[in-house]
């Protein structure tokens, strides 16, 4: 099982073993990381915003239109930021590590 390496706002690294298919927010909710993901994953809220390792970022599929414009309202906008619920787990992401922004 490809695993996730989540930072937390304090700066703790928390890795996670995930299902292939899950989505990278869904992972995080199972594991009741601190994440509001309100919409459930229907790409209309961005309160699921985590921040893309650099060197993984290259790596992901890019977001969609839909998603680079709810990003716009993201706060702590970064250059590798991303809506998780649109990032799913496989292989090729085992050992990937994202950033988790503030939840207010
Ligand atoms: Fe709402 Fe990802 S959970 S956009």
């Amino acid at each position: 099982m490809p695993v996730i390496h989540f930072v937390t706002t304090s700066g703790e690294t928390l890795t996670l073993a995930a299902e292939n298919g899950r989505s990278i927010m869904e992972v995080a909710k199972a594991n009741d990381l601190p994440m509001l993901a309100a919409c459930g994953g229907a790409l209309a809220c961005a309160t699921c915003h985590v921040i893309v390792d650099p060197e993984w970022y290259d790596r992901l599929d890019p977001p969609s239109e839909d998603e680079e414009d709810l990003l716009d309202t993201a706060h702590g906008l970064t250059p590798t930021s991303r809506l998780c619920c649109q990032i799913r787990v496989s292989d090729a992401l085992d050992g990937i590590r994202v950033t988790l922004t503030p939840m207010d």
